[in-house]
């Protein structure tokens, strides 16, 4: 294993409660804050405390045991109590829609629920323990990701990428992130080129913070310079993140993500996405069910808190958008790169 050491670790559950990363500070500070309520986990999911699919699929598994202490308290009887778990589970797991990590991580949870016993104290202790062990085994799979993508990162490349599907995306490493912290730990010449990604700018924010943080050379651009470079010769390949893959490859990220990969596409530039195989959805056939999550205006009218356009002007604000198999070299998994015919690949890795 080429593996680079990256401090950052992102989310944490400590006897209690569950310790992350506060993602709407940076880039003034890098604070921890504690989430002791399942209500303010919820809260912390959809206002992007904690973001990025594996992240918030912890995130979430997180949230059913600060549910399950809570009820606790009630003195519930065993099935009264069993029943408002599970709902509370799919509260949790309404969070946010599009990246299928977190409802994978929450069925986690809601199976240890279902089979549960008569003893609700032992049912807690299992569920800390699965989100324990869901943490440590997020970060094993991003290293496993890191090493496959290495093969395939040419010597000295400049790797493109768009929004964080770095270590504060996940436990710790990263997906995307994750191969450029395997491919520079064997190379120190390759570097990132990192896209602002509007409106919540996660490339400004928080990609070029963390490469920043573990040494690694970092060049911002805006979301409108891709092609420009990609013109110029200037980009090698660009890695991305998911937070929904479906059976056929199509794959959900940041908006945005189509057009770099149109991009890619032109200027004959490799377009690979890296995710663990919890972010592919065998359930659904096409990128087309995918459903998209619709955010807040003011992401796109202010900015820090300032209005950027016209008072009262039309805004629509998708948060994701799908890019189609067609554009995406390969797929890089724990368990390899997945390749065209992707329905075929997918399908042959999860047998
Ligand atoms: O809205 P965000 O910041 O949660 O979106 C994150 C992304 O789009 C990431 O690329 C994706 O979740 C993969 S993270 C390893």
């Amino acid at each position: 294993m080429t593996e680079f050491i990256s401090k950052i670790r992102t989310i944490e559950w400590v006897d209690t409660y569950s310790k992350m990363v506060d993602q709407t500070k940076f880039p003034d500070a890098f604070e921890y804050v504690k989430i002791t309520t399942g209500q303010d986990m919820f809260d912390a999911i959809k206002t992007m405390i904690v973001r990025g699919a594996p992240a918030i699929g912890i995130a979430g598994a997180h949230g059913v045991v600060l549910y399950a202490q809570e009820l606790a308290k009630q003195n519930l009887p065993h099935s009264e109590f069993i029943k408002q778990l599970l709902a509370k589970a799919d509260y949790m797991a309404s969070a946010r829609p599009t990246a299928v990590n977190l409802m994978w991580a929450v069925e986690k949870q809601k199976e240890l629920i279902r089979n549960s016993s008569s003893d609700i104290a032992v049912l807690i202790e299992d569920l800390k323990a699965n989100g324990k062990k869901l943490e440590l085994e997020d970060i094993e799979i991003n290293k496993k990701i890191g090493d496959y993508g290495a093969e395939v990162v040419p010597k000295g490349a400049t790797i493109l990428t768009h929004c964080n599907a770095g270590a504060l995306a996940t436990v710790g490493y990263g997906t995307a992130l994750g191969v450029v912290r395997s491919a520079f730990a064997k190379d120190n010449t390759v570097q990132v080129f990192a896209d602002e990604t509007r409106p919540r700018q996660q490339g400004a924010r928080i990609t070029t913070l963390e490469l920043t943080m573990d040494g690694i050379p970092v060049t911002l651009i805006t979301d409108g310079m891709c092609s420009y470079f990609m013109k110029k010769g200037m980009i090698d390949m660009v890695c991305v993140g998911a937070d929904r893959i479906a059976a056929n490859g199509d794959a959900a990220n940041k908006i945005g993500t189509y057009t770099v990969a149109i991009a890619a596409k032109y200027h004959n530039i490799p377009f690979y996405v890296a995710a663990p195989l919890s972010t592919i959805d065998t359930s659904i056939k096409s990128g087309d069910e995918i459903i998209i999550e619709e955010r807040s205006h003011d992401e796109v009218t202010h900015i820090n808190g300032k209005p950027i356009c016209a008072n009262g002007v039309n805004i629509i604000n998708p948060g994701f958008d799908v890019t189609p198999n067609e554009l995406i070299t390969g797929i890089i998994t724990e368990k390899g790169i997945l390749r065209p015919d992707y329905k075929k690949s997918i399908m042959e890795v999860f047998r």
